[in-house]
């Protein structure tokens, strides 16, 4: 049995998003499911901050093209709080590759590729703790 715990995650809409103006629909998707909005901010990552968040995916191939699309344009940084929240956000978002993301989930309805992959959620508690603070002080989280 899941036990409702209440959780925050960080979720990114990634350039793609912004430049397609798909921002207002996919907050209003978390919303409608009932999440709250805890942060939001609209801003252009810098290198070092975007090495930051995916300082674990430093080795991999696609390391310089991941940082190379998430520092090209603004992103809008959310902090969604809900029961379970991490893995709600996590489905509503569909697989990392929208190639096998179903209709109905983000990537699905509005992505093809991987490198235009729209959104970015945390994937773990110690995840969302780091990546929050990447981008908000306590100060900026709604009580
Ligand atoms: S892994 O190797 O399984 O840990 O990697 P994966 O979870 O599939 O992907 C990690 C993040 O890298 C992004 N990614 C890419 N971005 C741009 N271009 C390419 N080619 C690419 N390949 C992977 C992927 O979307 C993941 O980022 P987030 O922000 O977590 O979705």
């Amino acid at each position: 049995m899941m036990i409702n715990v209440m959780e925050n995650t960080l979720v990114l809409l990634k350039p793609d998003a912004v430049q397609r103006k798909l921002c207002g629909e996919i907050i209003s998707r978390f919303e409608r499911k009932g999440l709250s909005l805890v942060a939001l901010k609209l801003l252009t990552l810098t290198p070092a901050i975007a090495a930051s968040h995916y300082e674990e995916h430093l080795d991999k191939p696609f390391y310089p093209s991941l940082v190379s699309f998430i520092t090209s344009g603004p992103v809008v940084a959310i902090v969604l709080r809900g029961p379970n929240a991490i893995k709600a956000v996590r489905t509503m978002m569909g697989p990392t590759n929208p190639e096998n993301a179903p209709p109905g989930t983000i990537r699905g309805d509005y992505a093809t590729v991987m490198s235009n992959n729209i959104i970015h959620g945390s994937d773990s508690v110690i995840s969302a703790q780091r990546e929050i603070a990447i981008y908000f002080t306590e100060h900026e989280l709604v009580q």
